[in-house]
């Protein structure tokens, strides 16, 4: 098959590795992809919401699956897109992602609570409000216990959900969404939910909305500061196994999250053909959830996808042509931490282009280095982005594994480097 995947990052990077290791892969594509991502698959200068570049790239090249990392052009409609190529244009392939409306599980919060909702999917109750019904919303804020969750309705980069302990708090919260338009068109729709107790943890699998199967879970560290203190970042780090998604609990995940959810997508005719991902809370050992991804996550692919030892190009297929019931998936023993390594000052304000040092460092063959945020300069490899690379390690234990991740990130450097070094650490 030849591949193209879509996307810069740590992420699509580590989708790109795994890819490789399939014999069913021939060529390997990736746009616009990153100097790492370039040692394994064949960089493509396109953007990812390029949908005629795209299309112009997947016929010529003769792509058979086109694989979409980021959540943008999913809710920007690609798949919509390239269906009508494949109509229009006679295009062979298929695309691994949900379709423009089913992928509004992400794209609208306000979507994805009544979604959940209509098919009794457990999650924290809520209200919706935009400037129509502005003095409403303040007064359900008023008298809503603490803490209080607002989210922007849209797709905000990450950066769309406060979580307020006063209520003074919160009402200032509301009219910067509401009123000065924080985040623009995605905020002029706020859900107003529960703050939910518990510990996080993130599942993900395929589903082509008849069928699924779970690829992986994973715990995703998100604040910048050691202990979880400081601002919320896209991920600093993730373990895999999670010692508390035993059988029962997954049996829970099952049965009242993700078979409702796919029984959902197909009673309500909600196309989709790609990764699932549910950002749950384990509160008080009963799973709920708190968002949809209708992609991977990052970094959570970091560890995902080394646990994974099922082949990724057999379970695109199979999810396609709807086979996917009678598929195996099997997991490496041991335990996949990732480590994120940022640009001084994220998740502010940070520079670029700092040159890396260390990248041709010899690697034990229990780890891989993965590229996020970085570019080529010349002969140097620089920085380019708030999380710039992330160092997956196995180990017998959880904290070996970090603590390997650990010790190869002591070799590598630019100026300001950061990472947390408590990965896990809840873990032993
Ligand atoms: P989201 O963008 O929906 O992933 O939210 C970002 C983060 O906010 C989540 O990863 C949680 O840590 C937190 N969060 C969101 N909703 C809730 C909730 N209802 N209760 C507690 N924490 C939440
Ligand atoms: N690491 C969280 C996400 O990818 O959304």
């Amino acid at each position: 098959m030849n591949v193209l995947i879509l996307g810069s990052g740590g992420r699509e990077h580590a989708m790109a590795w795994k890819i490789t290791q399939s014999h069913h892969c021939n060529q390997l594509f990736v746009a616009p992809g990153n100097p790492g991502i370039a040692s394994v698959a064949t960089i493509v200068d396109l953007g990812v919401n390029d949908f005629e570049g795209i299309k112009s790239f997947c016929l010529t090249n003769k792509i058979d699956v086109l694989v979409v990392g980021p959540e943008d052009p999913l809710v920007n409609g690609i798949y919509d897109f390239m269906e009508r190529a494949k109509i229009e244009n006679g295009w062979k392939g298929f695309v691994v992602g949900p379709s423009k409306e089913a992928a509004q599980l992400e794209g609208s919060k306000a979507f994805s609570k009544k979604f959940m909702q209509r098919n009794a999917i457990p999650t924290a109750g809520y209200a919706e409000f935009t400037k129509d019904n502005f003095e409403e919303g303040k007064a359900y804020i008023s008298q809503h216990g603490l803490p209080i969750v607002l989210k922007a309705d849209g797709l905000a980069a990450g950066k769309g959900v406060v979580i307020s302990e006063t209520h003074e708090d919160a009402l200032h919260a509301f009219e910067e969404m509401i009123v000065n338009k924080q985040f623009g068109k995605a905020s002029s729709k706020v859900v107003i939910e529960e703050f939910l107790k518990g510990i996080e943890v993130s599942v993900f699998a395929l589903t082509n909305g008849i069928d699924y199967k779970i690829i992986g879970h994973a715990k995703d560290y998100k604040r910048i500061g050691e202990g979880d203190t400081g601002l919320n970042t896209g991920g600093m780090g993730c373990v895999t196994p999670v010692p508390f998604m035993d059988d029962a609990f997954m049996q829970k995940v099952e049965e009242t999250i993700i078979a409702p959810t796919v029984n959902g997508l197909a009673k309500e005719g909600l196309v989709y053909n790609g990764f699932i991902f549910f950002g749950l809370m384990n509160v008080n050992g009963d799973p709920q959830v708190i968002e949809y991804n209708c992609r991977m996550g990052d970094p959570e692919t970091e560890v995902v996808m080394p646990r994974l030892e099922t082949d990724l190009l057999s379970l695109f297929a199979a999810m396609d042509n709807g086979t996917l019931a009678d598929t195996n998936i099997n997991f490496a023993d041991g335990y996949f931490a990732t480590v994120v390594a940022v640009s001084g000052g994220y998740p502010g304000d940070y520079k670029k282009n700092i040159p890396i040092t260390g990248l041709d460092n010899p690697l034990p063959a229990s780890s891989l280095v993965f590229h996020a945020g970085t570019k080529q300069d010349g002969d140097a490899i620089v920085t380019n982005g708030g999380r710039v690379l992330t160092v997956t390690s196995k180990g017998n234990r959880m904290q070996e594994a970090v603590q390997q991740s650990i010790t190869i990130l002591k070799d590598i450097y630019f100026e300001g480097i950061n990472y947390r070094k408590d990965i896990g650490y809840e873990f032993e």
